[in-house]
């Protein structure tokens, strides 16, 4: 579409993505706009599998921070652009590599497993990496008994649930996800009496105690296809609720909370992204030595699932 002349944005982002032989990873919480300029729209485990995948020159990541570093950790000598460098994870930033390292003094027969959302010092003191779809396979999937699990305390309470496995457990949270009360859904079940409910693994127990399914972000988006299903209370952040639409467009889809919205998923805008292509920058990039480590733990996942 032309506007006085002036190309869209989207059409412009589109044909410099094209000149500088670029690809668009979009996370699904991403406002709507960015999710359908993008090559790609995922959850983290879907996101980190493109990014190990791709031949793309150069990599603009609309997501947050930990994602970007995520695809750098795979492509060191391709360019990683996060279009906003602000957008990070409060979740990512709640334990440090020195914390860590004291906790593992603590714990010297534990398995670390850390949670994809973690910065890439993080993950390269850890075993594992996990994300929201595989948490459950990969602690399972673990001969040893004592797991030490980071950052996300509910996560790790749910895995340990569905499990079987006592793990010790860092006391991160995701404020949006951990933002989700009971009350919210008690209320949405009374407004939609017919509604399934779906919660992310991050949330509350007592929220995912009254969910109907529990799911990551992409799991959501399989399980909202299903024939069976046709009303959903969403319990994630709502940005989500864009793409569910958009597939599923005779669907009823019910955000949890008008509250459920993640602000650093928010900063980034088609402005930052066309912006991000003309300048190529700004650039996210992970130190050598802490990339071989972060890629291993990242590795022996994916070797996994
Ligand atoms: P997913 O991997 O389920 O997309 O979750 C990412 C995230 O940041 C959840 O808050
Ligand atoms: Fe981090 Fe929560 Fe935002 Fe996901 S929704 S990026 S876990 S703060």
């Amino acid at each position: 579409m032309t506007i006085n002349g002036d190309k869209s944005l989207e059409e412009r982002i589109l044909k410099l993505k094209k000149e500088r032989n670029a690809i668009i990873l979009t996370h699904n919480y991403q406002r709507g706009e960015v999710q359908d300029i993008a090559d790609f729209v995922g959850d983290s485990l879907e996101l980190s599998r493109k990014a190990s995948e791709t031949t793309a020159d150069v990599i603009v990541f609309c997501g947050v921070h930990f994602m970007a570093e995520t695809a750098a950790i795979f492509n060191p000598d391709r360019i990683v652009l996060l279009p906003d460098m602000a957008a990070g994870c409060p979740m990512a930033d709640m334990i440090t590599a020195e914390q860590l390292r004291q906790k593992k003094k603590e714990l010297p027969k534990a398995t670390v497993v850390t949670y994809i959302n973690s910065t890439a010092e993080v993950k390269a003191e850890s075993d594992f990496c996990c994300t929201s779809a595989n948490g459950v396979q990969i602690v399972e999937s673990l001969n040893n008994e004592e797991v030490l699990f980071v950052p996300d305390q509910y996560l790790g309470h749910y895995i340990s649930t569905k499990t079987g496995k006592k793990m010790t457990l860092w006391p991160g949270y995701c404020p949006t996800h951990a933002g989700i009360q009971p009350e919210d859904i008690i209320r949405r079940k009374q407004e939609y009496s017919r509604a399934r409910v779906v919660v992310h693994p991050e949330c509350r127990p007592e929220v995912i105690a009254l969910a109907d399914e529990v799911a990551s972000t992409s799991g959501m988006i399989r399980y909202a296809g299903r024939e069976d299903v046709s009303e959903i209370i969403v319990g994630t952040e709502s940005g989500i609720i864009h793409r569910l639409q958009k597939e599923n467009p005779g669907k009823k889809f019910i955000p949890v909370s008008e509250q459920a919205i993640c602000p650093d998923m928010k900063l980034i805008t088609l402005e930052k992204v066309l912006r991000s292509l003309e300048t190529i920058t700004p650039q996210v990039k992970v130190p050598e030595a802490i990339r071989i480590r972060a890629k291993a733990a990242v590795d022996r996942m994916l070797a996994i699932v």
